[in-house]
């Protein structure tokens, strides 16, 4: 997203402009190299906070305090498939940076209301954290925002297209949900997911598609790829939704 180089300098400049080299001179009688070094430090972790929080918050605000932690702390319903679908997730983020350097994403399919979006939000949450620049989609907006900005803004839709493709983690939200009868749709979902596979960079895809609807759909050939990628966690059961208590309104 940011030029790194940039923000770091921009910060340098502004900690140079506001005089915050003379404090540190105060405080640590340290030596130039030394408050250089402290400079960087600060700019470098000012930056890290600012690119988090501009992760987290092009996040749907449904989901963007959904961590391992609060999933945890609600509770892990008792749904076979989600509790053990839990448990590769938390596997999974255990070896997070290794599995995004192989490329290595996961599918988390099944029913409406069993906790996919959720889980695969509390993985990239887990890549943000750490300090890593990843981004959702869901599936229908994306196809909107693309078709809608080509009509207005060809360069805007092209910046928009092309962070998707290169996210380091991309999670792709109800794949399956656009409105895929049109060719070119079949043909988008198919080159970002195809150049996605070939740069090696993960994905994680939510869908209520069982792996024959993906096929048919998607065709083998890309779904061939996806499963060759991608952790395949099935969720069957009912939804964890629960309807609004009457006593509320
Ligand atoms: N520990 C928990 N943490 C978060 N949500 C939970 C937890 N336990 C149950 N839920 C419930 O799970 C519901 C469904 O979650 P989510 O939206 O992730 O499902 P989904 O599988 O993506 O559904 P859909 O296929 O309809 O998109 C939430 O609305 C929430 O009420
Ligand atoms: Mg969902």
């Amino acid at each position: 997203m940011e030029d790194w180089e940039k923000v770091v300098n921009d910060l340098r400049a502004k900690h140079q402009a506001t005089g915050q080299m003379s404090n540190i001179n105060l405080v640590g009688n340290k030596s130039g190299e030394d408050i250089s070094r402290q400079m960087q430090e600060d700019a470098m972790r000012e930056a890290r906070e600012k690119r988090k929080t501009a992760a987290i918050q092009k996040l749907p605000k449904r989901f963007q305090a959904t961590t391992l932690d609060s999933i945890r702390a609600q509770g892990i319903p008792k749904n076979k498939s989600v509790a053990q679908n839990w448990q590769y997730i938390c596997q999974y983020t255990d070896h997070l940076a290794e599995h995004l350097k192989a490329g290595r994403g996961i599918i988390l399919a099944g029913g409406f209301g069993t906790m996919k979006t959720t889980l695969a939000v509390a993985v990239l949450r887990k890549y943000i954290d750490g300090g890593g620049w990843g981004v959702m989609v869901t599936m229908a907006s994306l196809i909107d925002k693309i078709y809608s900005m080509r009509n207005t803004d060809a360069s805007e839709a092209a910046a928009y297209e092309t962070e998707i493709r290169e996210a380091k983690l991309l999670v792709i939200d109800d794949l399956g949900a656009e409105d895929n009868h049109f060719a070119w749709v079949l043909a988008k979902v198919d080159s970002i997911i195809s150049s996605r596979y070939d740069n090696r960079l993960a994905t994680i895809i939510t869908t209520n598609y069982s792996p024959d609807d993906l096929s048919q759909t998607y065709g083998g050939r890309l779904i061939d790829r996806i499963k060759s990628n991608c952790f395949y966690l099935p969720f069957v059961g009912v939804s964890e939704r629960k309807p609004l208590d009457l006593s509320m309104i």
